[in-house]
C-alpha cells in the first residue's frame, strides 16, 4: 500500500500539498494571564452539532445530540463508558456519517463524508483507537501524507532530514523524553509512547478545531502535564477544542464548559466556573441535580 493510501485509510489526512507549520508556544506569563471564568476567549463560533443522531444496529449511540464550541474554547465532552463520546467525535471528524442532524464550522453548514472533508475544514483528531500506521516509524507517522519536501520539480525530494529535526522539536516541545529513538516502528512504542505520538501528530499543524478522545488515558504523569499544557497554549492561540476525559481532575483544569452525555443524549451542561466535580458525576450517573 502507498503512504499517501495508508494515511487516506487510517488518519485521512491529504495530499502531499498539505503545509506544514509549527505551532508557536506561548510564554508562561501569557498562559497564566489566560481569562479561565467559563466563558470563551476569543469568541465567535468554531463548530455546531445539531440534533446529530446515530445508531447502530438497536443501539442509539447518538440521539439528537447538539452542542457549540466557540474559538479559543475548551468543552469537555464527559459521560460513561458507551454513552457516546467517541462517536460524536467520529461523526465530527468525518470517520462515520450521522444518520439525521447537521454541522456547522463558522457558522457555515458543512457536510463532512470524510476524514479528508473535515481535515480540509481545520478539524484534526485524536482518536481513542489510535491511528497510527505501525510499520511506520515515528517520524514517518508524524508526516505521513504531508511530508516535507525540498528543491523544485523534477529534482523535488522528500526531506527526511527536516522532518527528522522537526519531529525532535516537537517531541521537545511537548515535553516529550520517553522515545529515544524516533527511528523505530511504533509497534514496538508502549501505549503511552503510541499517544504521545498521536498527539504529536495532531498538533504540528495548527488547526482551528482540535478534537482530542481521552489523549492522556495512557500516559505517564509527566506527559499528560504536557498534553494539558498544550491544551492551555492552543486556547490561547484561539483553537476550538472538545476533549473527551474521564478524569475530573483534568477535566476541571482545563475545560471552560463541560458536556455531559448520557445514553446517547445530552444530559446537562455546565460553565466550569459554575459547577462541582460532585454535580458532573452526578449528571454523568443520569442522577438530576
Ligand atoms: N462501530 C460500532 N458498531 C456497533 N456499535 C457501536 C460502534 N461504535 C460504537 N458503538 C456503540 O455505541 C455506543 C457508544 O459508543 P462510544 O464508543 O461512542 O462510547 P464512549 O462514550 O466513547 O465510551 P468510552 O468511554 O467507553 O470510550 C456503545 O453502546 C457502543 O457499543
Ligand atoms: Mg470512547
Amino acid at each position: 500500500m502507498m503512504v499517501s493510501e495508508l494515511e487516506d485509510a487510517r488518519t485521512g489526512h491529504s495530499g502531499p500539498g498539505r503545509q506544514v507549520v509549527p505551532f508557536a508556544a506561548a510564554p508562561a506569563e501569557q498562559l497564566s494571564a489566560m481569562p479561565h471564568d467559563g466563558g470563551s476567549v476569543n469568541g465567535g463560533e468554531a463548530l455546531r452539532v445539531a440534533d446529530v443522531s446515530r445508531s447502530f444496529g438497536l443501539v442509539q449511540a447518538l440521539d439528537r445530540v447538539s452542542l457549540s464550541v466557540n474559538h479559543g474554547e475548551v468543552v469537555a465532552l464527559v459521560g460513561d463508558n458507551g454513552a457516546g463520546k467517541s462517536t460524536l467525535v467520529k461523526v465530527i471528524s468525518g470517520v462515520i456519517t450521522p444518520d439525521e442532524g447537521e454541522l456547522y464550522v463558522n457558522g457555515e453548514r458543512v457536510a463532512i463524508r470524510s476524514p479528508n472533508d473535515a481535515a480540509d475544514r481545520g478539524i484534526r483528531t485524536i482518536h481513542q483507537d489510535l491511528a497510527l500506521a505501525d510499520n511506520l516509524d515515528v517520524v514517518e507517522n508524524l508526516f505521513l501524507g504531508r511530508e516535507l519536501c525540498r528543491g523544485v520539480w523534477p529534482l523535488r525530494r522528500v526531506d527526511f532530514a527536516a522532518m527528522r529535526q522537526r519531529t525532535t522539536a516537537v517531541l521537545a516541545e511537548l515535553g516529550i523524553g520517553t522515545i529515544s529513538d524516533i527511528g523505530v516502528p511504533v509497534a514496538q512504542l508502549s501505549g503511552g509512547q503510541r499517544q504521545t505520538v498521536a498527539v504529536a501528530r495532531a498538533t504540528l499543524e495548527n488547526c482551528a478545531i482540535l478534537l482530542l478522545d481521552e489523549p492522556t488515558a495512557s500516559l505517564g504523569l509527566k506527559e499528560a502535564r504536557h498534553v494539558l499544557e498544550l491544551v492551555h497554549r492552543l486556547r490561547a492561540q484561539g483553537t476550538a477544542m472538545v476533549i473527551i476525559s474521564h478524569n475530573m481532575r483534568q477535566v476541571f483544569e482545563v475545560a471552560d464548559r463541560i458536556v455531559v452525555l448520557h445514553l446517547g443524549k445530552v444530559g446537562a451542561v455546565f460553565r466550569r466556573a459554575d459547577t462541582t466535580p460532585q454535580e458532573v458525576v452526578k449528571a454523568i450517573m443520569g442522577k438530576a441535580s
